[in-house]
């Protein structure tokens, strides 16, 4: 996948593509991801992206025939434009395995007091990525690379992103690693046995009852089998209800 992040601040993405799994995706050829600064499309002798809003008003707004030279010089048919917004529609897991089957992504990051109304003609879609404003669609976007990037061949183990929190619907059960004892807290002893059948069903019932607790919305719409039913019945038995 190739991914082409357009942005006034290109600096803030060093970090993001020269660390951990993200690098190491680029280096295995998994993805690409260029960072390409808006700035270079302006036609002004100081390079000004934006402007005063029309009709007036408190901050600036980025120019529409800047961005719509940087979306033409650096997106095609087989580009899919995604503009980072508060008012777009809002980011999860769901869309993350969606976009992760395009070819090639083009994340437009607003700085500012927001985009001219104009822009929106020329992406694909809005994304927001969560209910609060940031200074810029510059996190939004490194979420939105990150939780792709993830989920493309060879950048983890696939075992990995088939138990995340949300792929199946529920929160991902609770993993425990060494000392086996710490203070005071001691690794449920079925995971120390080496049965995994129990192991799995200890899985499964945990990761029933951290959703039931702490994303009971996530079970509004949740399809449960005849073992999950018994399960969640098991555990509101358990906590008292
Ligand atoms: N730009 C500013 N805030 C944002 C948000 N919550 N999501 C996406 N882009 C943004």
């Amino acid at each position: 996948m190739k991914i082409k992040i357009l942005t006034l601040f290109p600096k803030m993405f060093e970090g993001f593509v020269n660390e951990s799994i993200i690098k190491r995706a680029i280096d295995k050829n998994v993805c690409s991801i260029e960072i390409i600064d808006i700035r270079d499309y302006s036609l002004e002798k100081h390079k000004h992206v934006d402007d005063t809003p029309c009709g007036g008003g408190r901050g600036m707004v980025l120019a529409v025939d800047v961005v719509h030279r940087c979306l033409l010089d650096n997106s095609s048919s087989n580009s899919h434009v995604v503009m980072m917004t508060p008012q777009g529609s809002k980011y999860n897991q769901e869309k993350a395995l969606e976009l992760k089957e395009k070819e090639e992504l083009v994340l437009l990051c607003g700085h500012y007091e927001g985009f001219d109304e104009r822009i929106r003609k020329y992406v694909d879609e809005e994304i927001s990525i969560g209910d609060y404003v940031l200074t810029g669609g510059e996190i939004p976007a490194m979420v939105i690379s990150d939780s792709v990037i993830r989920l493309l061949d060879n950048a983890i183990t696939k075992q990995s992103h088939e138990d995340d929190s949300f792929s199946n619907g529920l929160l991902e059960y609770p993993q425990y690693t060494r000392p086996i004892e710490y203070d005071g807290m001691r690794v449920p002893e079925v995971l120390l046995n080496g049965n995994h059948k129990l192991i799995n069903e200890f899985r499964k019932k945990e990761s029933l009852r951290k959703t039931y607790l702490k994303r009971p919305d996530l079970l509004e719409n949740y399809n449960f089998s005849k073992e999950e039913e018994k399960l969640i019945e098991i555990i509101k038995k358990e906590i008292g209800e």
